[in-house]
């Protein structure tokens, strides 16, 4: 097991990776301990879990809401959950984030700790301390920044994953190396094909450099203001990609890569080559770099992203791969970008 101190403005989180789920109460210290889970977890790995009360929800991204926010309150009150408890959230990054909201909010915030269960929660979605629901259509629209005690990683609770899940965990891990760490891109280039089989000592590796460079970032800059933004390479024009034609994150945020990789190449930043081996990584793991639709549809909902600014959008570029920059970018001249020839 390896050990990584995440240090931000909002509390400090211990990273656990590689520790097992089995050891997660020595890391609780309370008297009472309240696990949230969603029904897939509990049915896969319920029998892994520490004997205490738990609430467990639906699965699926209809279920971050409010309301299953004020089923949560009302059954941590009837558990008589106080300052001295816990709350333990075990599951992808819909568990997380519903854990993080509702220990944020209630009682003006208790205790809580992640074990997260998917490859996309354990390197993105349970570090960095965002957390909250979705409301009228807004993907996260209600929420706060507060981080866990803890996070634990156990990568056997990876082994249930369909490959698909892996590969868009995958995604993740790419950008996190294209972000801040070119000898991981190297490695990734080389043991693509061992971390999707997680084999032990690979798959700790990749996501301790991961998360080390997730937590580097999120020390400096949790709430957002600048640094933290690097976090979103691929991301603009992926979650216009998601919103759109309802791919699943991970393989939006692959071709948001391929896109920005292009964009950073037309702009003179970033050497053809570079965008090459992009785009191979990405091929290579089977993530999806070649958009077959209406690159209309994403544009008009950039135009309606609640990220931009007037007409223009704050967007990640790469100079070299491990070395980024953020910069503002007109949506006209984005438009007339990814139509051209070869983008994506
Ligand atoms: N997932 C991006 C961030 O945590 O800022």
């Amino acid at each position: 097991m390896r050990v990584l101190e995440l240090k931000a403005a909002s509390g400090n989180c211990k990273l656990l990776i590689g520790e097992s789920i089995e050891r997660v109460m020595e890391y609780c210290n309370a008297k009472k301990v309240i696990i949230i889970t969603d029904k897939n977890v509990l049915q896969l790995h319920g029998h892994t879990f520490p004997k205490c009360e738990m609430i467990s929800i639906d699965s699926g991204e209809g279920i971050k809401t409010l309301e299953t926010v004020e089923i949560i309150y009302e059954r941590l009150l009837e558990l008589e959950v106080d300052r001295s408890s816990i709350i333990l959230g075990i599951g992808g990054g819909i568990v997380c984030d519903i854990t993080g909201f509702v220990a944020t909010t209630y009682l003006r915030g208790i205790r809580f700790g992640f074990v997260p269960t998917t490859l996309l929660a354990q390197v993105d979605a349970s570090i960095g301390g965002k957390n909250g629901v979705n409301f009228k259509g807004y993907k996260n629209m209600i929420g706060a920044i507060r981080q866990p005690e803890f996070c634990l990683f156990d990568f056997e609770l990876l082994k249930t994953l369909p490959e698909s899940e892996m590969k868009c965990g995958f995604a993740e891990i790419a950008k996190h190396a294209a972000i801040g760490d070119a000898s991981l891109f190297s490695y990734l280039e080389v043991n693509y094909k061992e971390i999707l089989k997680l084999k032990k000592s690979i798959i700790e590796k990749v996501i301790y450099d991961s998360l080390k460079i997730k937590a580097d970032i999120v020390a400096k800059d949790e709430s957002e203001k600048g640094e933290r933004m690097k976090l979103n390479f691929g991301h603009t024009l992926g979650h216009a990609i998601e919103k759109t034609v309802g791919l699943p994150h991970g393989k939006a945020v692959s071709l948001g890569m391929v896109l920005a990789a292009n964009i950073s190449a037309k702009k003179g930043l970033l050497d053809k080559k570079e965008v090459e081996r992009i785009v191979r990584l990405l091929e290579n793991v089977g993530l999806p770099t070649k958009i077959d639709f209406d690159k209309n549809m994403v544009i008009d909902a950039m135009r309606k992203d609640k990220k931009r600014r007037g007409d223009e959008i704050n967007m990640v570029l790469l100079k070299s791969i491990g070395n980024v920059m953020i910069t503002k970018i007109k949506i006209d001249e984005l438009e007339a970008m990814i139509h051209e020839p070869d983008m994506c």
